[in-house]
């Protein structure tokens, strides 16, 4: 088998910015692809320097080879915080309000993909398989392929494809689509990305597009682009769920909660995973049944993201205000409606979390899949599972049909799923678990990694 070289800004290693927990999902699933296959993880150490210099860190941690550059800080400005996470990651969650639309963001950005293939390209070897993730990177195969390299690349955008209407009002969008039909397989997360894309494909370029097979064939050049679901790794959660580190996590968590059910939601602190109108819909749920504030206490863990931009700060004073009115209008002495933890925690203690959690909250308004929601029903006891109440705009809800599916937008909705969670009769919750969690446990992270290697392997020629 060829050996395989990840690129992506965000790579796990242990001493990179962000790896204590709010890493996210991509980090934590193609850390377990590299771990079975072998080869090179290539991306962004998560360090800054004043000038950039092109030093490449190789590390072998795990396993797995690292190889790692420190950005400049004015790249970490332009195309980080600035084209990647400002105007990219907004437009690709829906959030065109929130979308900056800067000369330089857009200069940054090619400029470290021009970075990255310049340093990468020397240690990718003639039958390497290259794959090339998320939004931060779009264009990088084109970049790689400039240098005259012929082998297969591939790309999987972890995030939702935007409809056409809303991707337009990105300047330059025809030639940051050219530059991605240089990949010979674009992944992405569900079939309504995909479409979006393929839609773009033929009504804005005019590309000859096949449907059922996914191939786009535009100047001269093919493509194929599909639907690949990315899982869990559920071996790696079943083997934390039995350390000492979640049994101790599960233990302090209920020994808090006494006889109150938990409900938790963990996600980074982010706009796109809806907690201003998650905790309104909490709120909603208290004023709706005031008897029950002592029924049930929220448990938010959401580590800080992208600080450094202006609309992450603004969404944690927004989370922070509105968790301080509901308790402020519903604590009593020995209660305290709503717990908002703003650290990261480890795989192990969230499965212990998730465990001692009767109800898993995750709402995002939009998110190409959400990891979350399988870990969660991973670390359900079957005798005795949980309820998931999970947005029916997240990628993972076109999988997890069993889960009780809100509208995240709607309070009244969010308070009438809570209030079905809580009285969920223990047949139903078996039910609804034992349908879900064949799909968490079947449809893996290493059935993914599997599924779209074979296929960037043999597109064209099958
Ligand atoms: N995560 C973690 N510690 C935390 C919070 C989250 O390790 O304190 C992990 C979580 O277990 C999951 C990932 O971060 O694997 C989040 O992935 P998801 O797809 O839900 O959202 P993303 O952050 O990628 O948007
Ligand atoms: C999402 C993105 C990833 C990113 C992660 C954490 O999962 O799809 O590309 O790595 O969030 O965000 P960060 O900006 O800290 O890398």
């Amino acid at each position: 088998m060829s050996r395989l070289v990840i690129i992506s800004n965000r790579v796990a290693v242990p001493k990179a910015r962000g790896a204590a927990g709010a890493q996210g999902g991509l980090a934590g699933a193609l850390n377990s692809a590299l771990k079975k296959n072998g080869g090179i993880w290539f991306g962004w150490s998560g360090g800054e320097v004043d000038e950039f210099t092109g030093k490449i860190d190789i590390q072998r941690n795990d396993g797995v080879t690292t190889a790692t550059l420190d950005l400049a800080t004015q790249d970490i400005d332009e195309y980080y915080n600035g084209y990647a996470n400002s105007t990219l990651w907004p437009l690709f969650h829906y959030r065109i309000d929130l979308t900056e639309y800067e000369n330089e963001f857009g200069k940054g950005y090619e400029r470290v993909n021009e970075r990255f293939a310049e340093a990468a390209a020397p240690l990718i070897e003639q039958d390497d398989l290259v794959w090339v993730h998320d939004y931060h990177l779009l264009p990088l195969g084109e970049r790689l392929r400039s240098r005259g390299m012929k082998n297969r690349i591939g790309f999987f955008l972890h995030t939702p494809w935007p409809p056409t209407r809303l991707f337009v009002s990105l300047p330059y969008h025809e030639r940051l689509v050219r530059t991605m039909l240089e990949y010979d397989l674009i992944g992405f997360q569900t079939d309504p990305w995909l479409d979006s894309f393929l839609h773009y494909c033929r009504k804005e370029l005019g590309a000859d597009v096949d449907e059922e097979s996914g191939r786009i064939v535009f100047d001269g050049r093919t493509t194929y682009a599909r639907a690949y679901p990315i899982g869990i790794d559920w071996d790696h959660v079943q083997s934390q769920m039995n350390t000492g580190e979640a049994r101790q996590a599960g233990q302090r968590l209920l020994a808090s909660t006494r006889h109150r059910t938990a409900m938790i939601g963990v996600d980074r602190l982010d706009y796109s995973k809806g907690l201003p109108e998650r905790i309104d819909g909490i709120g909603r749920f208290f004023d709706q049944n005031p008897e029950r504030v002592r029924d049930l206490v929220y448990i938010q863990i959401a580590p800080p993201s992208r600080e450094d931009v202006d609309s992450y700060q603004k969404i944690r004073a927004e989370l922070e205000q509105k968790t301080g009115a509901i308790n402020g209008a519903r604590s009593e002495v020995d209660i305290v409606p709503i717990r908002y933890v703003n650290k990261g925690h480890s795989l192990a203690e969230l499965c212990g979390f998730y465990r001692a959690s009767k109800i898993g909250l995750v709402t995002p308004l939009r998110d190409g899949m959400n990891l979350v929601a399988k870990e969660y029903v991973a670390a359900q006891d079957p005798e005795d599972p949980g309820v998931l109440i999970l947005s029916s705009f997240a990628g993972a809800a076109e999988q997890l049909t069993d889960a009780v599916l809100v509208n995240p937008h709607s309070r009244d909705d969010l308070s009438r799923a809570i209030r079905a969670a809580l009285d969920m009769p223990l047949e139903e919750r078996k039910r609804r678990y034992q349908a879900m969690v064949k799909s968490v446990r079947e449809e893996n992270v290493q059935q993914w990694t599997e599924n779209f290697t074979a296929d960037l392997a043999g597109v064209g020629t099958e």
